[in-house]
């Protein structure tokens, strides 16, 4: 790699790195070893190698300020929310061993050649997952991600995919809502067995539609939201790769919530759904940023607007995309009259109508897994219950 260098402290109790380093940038032991640097750009604390990295990570941030603070850990997946919180709090990001040299690589030109002294094989190459898993974001309240994730979820199950849907909204689980799927089992039924979903399978968990999609419902009752915790779909997630080809998670509004940034991690695509307003594209920018500072690769990132229309004094797509810096593939345009009558029906709207909104979310289909037949036009097979439904319509 060329360019100017940066200074590079690697903070590794055991010195482990050393060797791996060469001449390029300083490995360091102890804290005071790294406070003792001056004109430091960026420290890496080899995370998995410290005992105490909520304490190391405070006090290199009110000891080194305007310092870059990288975590670098062997397991993603060990890490604690609280771990994450601190992070985000000091403006810091952390990496897997594997992402480093990705990271680093966008983060400045340093001169080293990370990626061979890491001994990365992979160099962030998501797209290595058996299966593909798009986690659908968005923290500001209705802008249309239980929409987008349904009907997502509908067009590739009917192509012949085997889909699962899981309803990460726990309190508030909509999407049984738009399939129709309002009696059966829930996430909660799932908990006790979390660990012998890859032996055991989800048919017992899950709520089948005709269209062939399962679907993870949220909890029963709000209260019980907090019995479902972030290794629970940590789990949940690992065995879904083994059953599923395509996994879509749905996740709530908000911007601090564990369980949407621990299925985050195993999404090979974070579809970003905003509207026009501008106050749901701040709030798309800031959860992106926070992503990003957690290590999730920008390439991830793939926008939807919601919503859409063209002219007055609103934001374009493009305008949106240049300011939360991701690609939009694809606008979806307001139709409350198809959309309205989808719900009282509980089809997805893609599955009963042929308006707009439906092409719209086609394309979209089509641009997040290529290779789907999304013009598929037959009817699904409909469960008796809902040709009843139909007929006293
Ligand atoms: N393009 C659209 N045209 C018409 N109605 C829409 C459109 N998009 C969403 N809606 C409706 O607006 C409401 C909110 O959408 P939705 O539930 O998908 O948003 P959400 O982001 O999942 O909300 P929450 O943050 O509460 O989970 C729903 O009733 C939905 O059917
Ligand atoms: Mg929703």
């Amino acid at each position: 790699m060329t360019g100017p260098s940066r200074r590079v402290l690697l903070m590794s109790p055991e010195g482990e790195l050393r060797s791996y380093l060469g001449d390029e940038g300083v490995v360091v032991r102890t804290l005071d070893e790294v406070l003792s640097h001056d004109n430091v750009d960026v420290i890496v604390v080899d995370g998995s190698a410290i005992s105490n990295v909520p304490a190391t990570l405070r006090a290199l941030s009110a000891g080194m300020p305007g310092t870059e603070i990288i975590l670098a850990v062997a397991d993603l997946e060990r890490l604690s929310p609280e771990d994450h919180r601190l992070l985000n709090s000091i403006g810091g990001s952390v990496v897997s061993y594997e992402q480093l040299s990705t990271h680093l690589r966008g983060l400045n030109p340093i001169t080293v050649d990370v990626k061979r002294l890491l001994n990365v094989s992979t160099g962030g190459d998501f797209t290595a997952l058996p299966a593909r898993c798009v986690a659908v974001l968005g923290p500001k309240g209705g802008v249309g991600k239980t929409l987008m994730a349904v009907n997502l979820a509908f067009l590739v199950a009917r192509s012949g995919m085997k889909t699962l849907l899981v309803d990460l909204d726990l309190a508030a689980s909509d999407a049984s809502v738009h399939l129709g799927l309002l009696e059966g089992p829930t996430i909660l039924d799932m908990i006790p067995f979390v660990d012998d979903l890859p032996t055991m399978g989800f048919s017992k968990f899950v709520r089948s539609h005709p269209s062939g999609l399962d679907l993870v419902t949220g909890v029963p009752r709000p209260e019980l939201a907090e019995m479902v915790e972030p290794s629970h779909v940590r789990s949940l997630l690992v065995a879904a790769f083994k059953y599923y080809s395509f996994i879509i998670v749905d996740t709530p509004a908000g911007a601090t919530v564990d369980l949407t940034y621990e299925s985050v991690e195993f999404c090979n695509y974070c579809l970003l759904v905003t509207t026009q307003d501008p106050c749901a594209v701040r709030q798309a920018g800031t959860a992106l940023n926070t992503l990003l500072r957690m290590g999730i690769p920008s390439e991830r990132f793939k926008v939807t607007v919601n919503r859409y229309a063209d002219g007055g004094a609103l934001p374009t797509a493009a305008a949106i995309g240049r300011f939360l810096g991701a690609s939009v593939i694809g606008t979806v345009r307001q139709e409350p009259a198809a959309v309205g009558q989808a719900l009282v029906r509980g089809i997805p709207v893609v599955g009963c109508t042929d308006d707009g909104i439906t092409r719209d979310l086609k394309r979209i289909a089509e641009a997040l897994c290529p290779g789907i037949k999304a013009d598929e036009t037959r009817e699904p097979a409909f469960s008796i219950l809902q040709l009843v439904r139909r007929l006293i319509r």
